[in-house]
C-alpha cells in the first residue's frame, strides 16, 4: 500500500500564461482562450514549523503576519492550502521563487498561488484534486485583484491551450501548432487598475463598452474554430482585431500599440496585448520559428526588454 504519512518536506511547481482571446472580456461571459508557459515558473518549498508561517522570498523574509500589503495574496495562498488540504499543521517554513516577471500579464501571482498549494499537498503526501487548486488559487487572486473570472487559475496549472467558456475550462487542440512571440513592454500594468478601469467606462458607457465586449467574444470564438481548422492567418486577424477592442476598452498603452505595429511591420500573422495591459506583453503570431526568431529581433529593436517564442498545440 501507497505511504499517505506526511513528508519532511514539499515542493510545488506551476508556471506562467498567455492570455490569447478574450482578456477582459471573459469577466463579463466571454469565452477566453489560454496557453500555458512552461519555461517561466515560480517554483515553492515548504516544510513544517513549530508554529507560524514564515516566508521567505526576493520580495520579503519573515513573520506571515508581518508581511506587506502587496504580500498578502501570498499570505492567503499559504493560509487557504492549509485550511483546504492540510488543517493540522501546526506551522509552516514557505520558500517562494519565481522566474516569472511580476505584472507583466503572465499570471505571476496566480502561478505563485498554485505553486503553494501543489507544494503543501506534496508535503501532506496527497494528491490534489484540480477543483482544490483552482479554489485556493482564486482565494488568493480575489485578494489581488478583486473578482477574477477564474481563467488565470486554470491556465497557471495546465498542460495544454485551454479554452474557458462560463468559468468551465477544456482543453483545446490546434489543427497545426503555432508558434508565437511574446514581448515585454518593460512596463509594469496593474491587472486590479485594468480591471477596475474597464468597470468604470462599462457604468459610464454600457452601451459601447457592451459592443466591444461582444465583439471581443465573436473574434474569441472566430479564433478557436480557425486554429481547429489550421487556418493561422485567420488566427492572425482576429489576434489584430480583439487588440483593436482592449485598445477601444482603453486598456494598451502607447508602448504597447508601438510592440504591436513593430511586430506587424516584421510580418507578424497578427499582434495583441496580452492579459490585463496597462503595461506588461504583447503577444505576436509568427508564420514559423526561423520566423519567429525575427519577430525577436524586431521587438527587441523596437525596445522590448525580453522576448520569448512559445510553440503551442504540439500534439
Ligand atoms: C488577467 O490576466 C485577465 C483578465 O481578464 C482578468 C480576469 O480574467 O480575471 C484581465
Amino acid at each position: 500500500m501507497p505511504s499517505t504519512a506526511p513528508r519532511l518536506t514539499g515542493d510545488g511547481r506551476s508556471h506562467a500564461k498567455i492570455i490569447l482571446f478574450g482578456e477582459h472580456a471573459v469577466v463579463y461571459g466571454a469565452p477566453a482562450v489560454a496557453l500555458p508557459m512552461t519555461r517561466l515558473a515560480a517554483t515553492v518549498h515548504v516544510r513544517p514549523e513549530a508554529s507560524g508561517i514564515h516566508i521567505d522570498s526576493a520580495l520579503y523574509s519573515g513573520e506571515a503576519e508581518r508581511a506587506p500589503d502587496h504580500l498578502l495574496p501570498v499570505v492567503t495562498a499559504i493560509r487557504a492550502a492549509i485550511r483546504r488540504i492540510a488543517p493540522l499543521t501546526p506551522g509552516l517554513w514557505v520558500r517562494i521563487g519565481s522566474s516569472i516577471p511580476h505584472e507583466r500579464g503572465l499570471g505571476s501571482s496566480a502561478a505563485v498561488a498554485g505553486a503553494i498549494a501543489r507544494a503543501v499537498a506534496s508535503l501532506a503526501n496527497r494528491d490534489l484534486d484540480a477543483q482544490d487548486c483552482h479554489r485556493i488559487i482564486q482565494e488568493a487572486e480575489r485578494v489581488a485583484h478583486g473578482a477574477p473570472s477564474g481563467l488565470d487559475a486554470y491556465a497557471v496549472v495546465a498542460d495544454g491551450p485551454i479554452l474557458f467558456r462560463q468559468g468551465q475550462i477544456s482543453t483545446l487542440t490546434f489543427a497545426e501548432p503555432l508558434t508565437f512571440v511574446i514581448a515585454d513592454s518593460g512596463i509594469p500594468g496593474s491587472t486590479s487598475e485594468a480591471v477596475g478601469d474597464v468597470r468604470r467606462r462599462r457604468n459610464a458607457e454600457p452601451e459601447r463598452i457592451d459592443g466591444i465586449m461582444l465583439d471581443l467574444a465573436a473574434g474569441a470564438e472566430r479564433a478557436v474554430t480557425a486554429m481547429q481548422t489550421g487556418d493561422a492567418r485567420a488566427v492572425g486577424s482576429e489576434m489584430d482585431r480583439a487588440h483593436q477592442g482592449l485598445v477601444d476598452l482603453g486598456v494598451s498603452t502607447p508602448g504597447l500599440n508601438a510592440l504591436v505595429d513593430a511586430a506587424r511591420a516584421a510580418g507578424a500573422l497578427g499582434a495583441k496585448l496580452t492579459g490585463g495591459g496597462l503595461g506588461g506583453c504583447v503577444i505576436a503570431l509568427a508564420e514559423s520559428e526561423p520566423h519567429a526568431e525575427r519577430l525577436e529581433t524586431a521587438l527587441r529593436h523596437a525596445g522590448a526588454p525580453r522576448t520569448w517564442t512559445l510553440t503551442a498545440g504540439e500534439a
